[in-house]
């Protein structure tokens, strides 16, 4: 479960990124940009959200872990991707991503970081 997560975030997050950077002429009525990555990103948000939301349940509701942590885990979780479509959003208009994309950046790096403090998974076996 852990391994299907960890891949679909990083197969997204990359998707995200051609998204993000591939729209042209924002808020111009020919406005062009990736579709179809977007869609595939969208999907893997929801696999992200799933296998997170069974461990949730799994390790913490049902394992007994430290209910807190996880509670915040979860949270940054859903925040970091809706964070990354609302930045795609915005970008698709005229008043531009790059706030939502750095607040993104910042909320990656928190719920990555809390990730790996709490105790599964392959990436908390090597610290
Ligand atoms: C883009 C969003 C997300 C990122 C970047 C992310 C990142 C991570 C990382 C790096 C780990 C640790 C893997 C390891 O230690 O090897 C992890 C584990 C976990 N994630 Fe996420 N995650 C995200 C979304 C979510 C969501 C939405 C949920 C809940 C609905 C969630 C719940 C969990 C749980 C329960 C664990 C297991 C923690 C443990 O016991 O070690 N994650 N995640």
């Amino acid at each position: 479960m852990i391994h299907l997560h960890l891949t679909s975030l990083v197969i997204a997050a990359v998707l995200f990124f051609i998204t993000y950077y591939s729209i042209k002429k924002p808020g111009e009525p020919d406005m062009k940009y990736n579709i179809a990555v977007h869609m595939i990103a969208r999907l893997l948000y929801v696999v992200v959200i799933v296998t997170g939301a069974i461990m949730f349940y799994q390790f913490s509701i049902a394992g007994g872990g430290d209910a807190m942590m996880y509670g915040f885990k979860m949270l940054a979780g859903l925040i970091t991707i809706g964070l990354m479509e609302m930045a795609v959003v915005r970008q698709k208009k005229k008043a531009g991503g790059q706030p939502l994309m750095n607040t993104f950046i910042a909320f990656l790096v928190i719920t990555v970081v809390l990730g790996v403090i709490l105790p599964a998974g392959p990436l908390s076996a090597m610290f």
